[in-house]
C-alpha cells in the first residue's frame, strides 16, 4: 500500500504526532509512505485563471514546478492521510490552497479514476473547538473527487504544544488512532465506494450525459467509458482475442495510410503507377486501378 501524508502546517507538533502515530501502526514492511509539508511543498495560491477548469491541469502556472511531482504522489496513494491543526475554526490557508489547485477534479468536472478506490484519513487538533469545520474543509474535497472511503478524526488537545497535552487526552487519543487503523483496507481492490460517493457519481453521470456540463468535461466522462457501462471502482475485464483483434483493426483502418487511401480513391492516377514494396501502398495502387 501506498501511503501519503500531507500535513497542513510545516510544524511537527500535536497534529503531525497523532496522524504520524497512526501512519506507523498503519504501514506494513512492505508499505511505503511519502509525506508532503504545506506550505513548503506548495507554497503558491490558486490565481484564478480557470486553465485548469476549462482546457487542461498542465496549463496551471504551478503545474510544472509543483503539482505535477504532487499529483503524482496523491495518484500513486492508496491512502491519503490529512493532518491539519485548526486556525480560526477552519484548516490552514496552505491546505485550503492546495485544494483549490485540484477544483478541476470534482465529480462536476473530470474526477481521476483511482480515487474511487483510495481511502483517506483526516486529523484535526485544536486547542477547544473547530475541529468539525476545519475537517469539512478537506472532506468537501475528497468527497467531490470520488475518495471511495473518508474516515475522520477531530481532537481538542487544550494546548498549542504535544508536549503540554494532558496525559489523560494522549491516552484517549491513542485509543483512537488504533480504532481508526481496523477501519484501512491493506489491498486496494479490496476497497468498495461508499453509497455516498457512488450516488454522488450517478448525478454526476446524469448530469453529463444530459449535457448540462462543460463540454471538456463531458468530453472526458465519455473518453472514460462512464456514460457507457464503464465504472471507475470497477477494474476492466481482461480483453476477449476476439474485442482485441477488434481494437486491432480499427487502430489499423484509424492509421494516416489508411485516410490517405480513402481521399485517394477518386484520385487520377497516372498510367505508369506501380506497386512499391510497402504493403499499404500496393494495395491502394491496385484499389486505385481497380476505381479507374
Ligand atoms: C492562527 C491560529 C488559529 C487558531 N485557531 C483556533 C481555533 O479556531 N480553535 C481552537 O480551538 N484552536 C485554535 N488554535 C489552536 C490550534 O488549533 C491548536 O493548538 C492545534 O493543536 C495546533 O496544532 P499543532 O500543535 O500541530 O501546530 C489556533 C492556533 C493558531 C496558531
Amino acid at each position: 500500500m501506498n501511503i501519503l501524508m500531507i500535513n497542513g502546517t510545516m510544524r511537527k507538533s500535536s497534529t503531525y504526532r497523532i496522524a504520524k502515530m497512526f501512519v506507523e501502526r498503519v504501514t506494513l514492511s512492505k508499505d511505503t509512505v511519502n509525506e508532503l509539508f504545506l506550505p513548503k511543498d506548495m507554497p503558491e495560491f490558486c490565481r484564478g485563471c480557470g486553465l485548469c477548469i476549462t482546457r487542461d491541469a498542465k496549463k496551471c502556472p504551478d503545474y510544472f514546478i509543483y503539482l505535477r511531482r504532487i499529483t503524482r504522489l496523491i495518484d500513486e496513494a492508496d491512502l491519503l492521510v490529512f493532518a491539519t491543526p485548526t486556525y480560526v475554526y477552519h484548516t490552514t490557508g496552505q491546505v485550503k490552497a492546495l485544494l483549490d489547485h485540484y477544483g478541476y477534479r470534482w465529480m462536476v468536472h473530470r474526477p481521476e479514476r483511482s480515487m474511487f478506490q483510495k481511502q483517506a484519513v483526516c486529523f484535526a487538533t485544536a486547542a477547544g473547538g473547530g475541529m468539525k469545520s476545519a475537517l469539512k474543509d478537506i472532506t468537501d474535497s475528497l468527497k467531490w473527487w470520488g475518495v471511495g472511503r473518508i474516515y475522520t478524526y477531530g481532537v481538542a488537545v487544550r494546548s498549542m504544544d504535544w508536549d503540554e497535552v494532558d496525559k489523560s487526552i494522549k491516552d484517549k487519543i491513542d485509543s483512537n488512532v488504533d480504532w481508526l487503523m481496523t477501519k484501512i483496507v491493506h489491498e486496494r481492490e479490496h476497497v468498495t465506494p461508499s453509497l455516498y460517493t457512488r450516488v454522488l457519481f450517478y448525478v454526476m453521470r446524469y448530469m453529463h450525459s444530459r449535457t448540462f456540463m462543460q463540454q471538456v468535461d463531458t468530453d472526458y466522462w465519455q473518453e472514460m467509458g462512464w456514460l457507457g457501462e464503464k465504472r471507475p471502482w470497477i477494474a476492466e475485464k481482461p480483453k476477449t482475442e476476439e474485442q482485441a483483434e477488434a481494437e486491432k483493426n480499427e487502430a489499423f483502418l484509424k492509421r494516416p495510410e489508411a485516410e490517405l487511401f480513402e481521399s485517394s480513391k477518386t484520385a487520377e492516377v497516372p498510367e505508369n503507377a506501380e506497386a512499391t514494396e510497402d504493403a499499404g501502398t500496393d494495395t491502394m495502387v491496385r484499389n486505385m486501378k481497380r476505381n479507374k
